[in-house]
């Protein structure tokens, strides 16, 4: 069974919430997942686990949050070549660069090596009434781990 890692940054809680949805579609099938908060992982962490999740949310111009930004640093030397990966965030599209955290992580995973399974999970606005939607995504994630 595969064992996933799934690391989140958060300001104002909104992608911690989306985080635990997404991680509960997983259990849903069966996948072991570790739900980390940013602040408490470092980078090579990732090696240790078959599947990376990504959870940012974008802040400034189209920026990643803040906590992940040394996170997304230190990436940039890791080999995740063989590992299978996918990103998430909420974001707002009154802002031009909508959830370009998401667009930065992702390809920051690719050039490490690591192979994007599912397509981006973006929500804009409130997460509350999209809970659904991120447990179907960690769903089908699942299927392709
Ligand atoms: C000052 C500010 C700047 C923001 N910039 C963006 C942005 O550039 N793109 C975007 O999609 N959302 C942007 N947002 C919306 C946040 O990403 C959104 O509120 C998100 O749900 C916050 O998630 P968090 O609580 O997990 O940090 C911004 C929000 C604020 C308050």
């Amino acid at each position: 069974m595969a064992r996933v890692i799934l690391v989140y940054g958060s300001t104002t809680g909104n992608t911690e919430t989306l985080s635990k949805s997404v991680a509960e579609g997983l259990e849903t099938l069966g996948v072991d997942v570790a739900v980390k908060n940013v602040v408490e992982t470092s980078p090579e962490e990732l090696k240790d686990y078959d599947g990376i999740v990504l959870g940012s949310s974008t802040w400034g111009m189209g920026e990643l949050q803040d906590d992940f930004i040394d996170f997304e640093e230190g990436l940039k030397s890791l080999d995740l070549n063989g590992k299978k990966a996918a990103v998430f965030g909420p974001g707002n599209s009154m802002y031009p660069q909508f959830c370009k955290a998401v667009d930065i992580l992702e390809e920051r995973l690719k050039g490490c090596g690591a192979r994007i399974v599912v397509n981006s999970l973006k929500i804009d606005g409130d997460v509350d009434p999209m809970l659904n939607e991120a447990r179907e995504w960690g769903k089908d994630l699942a299927q392709k781990l």
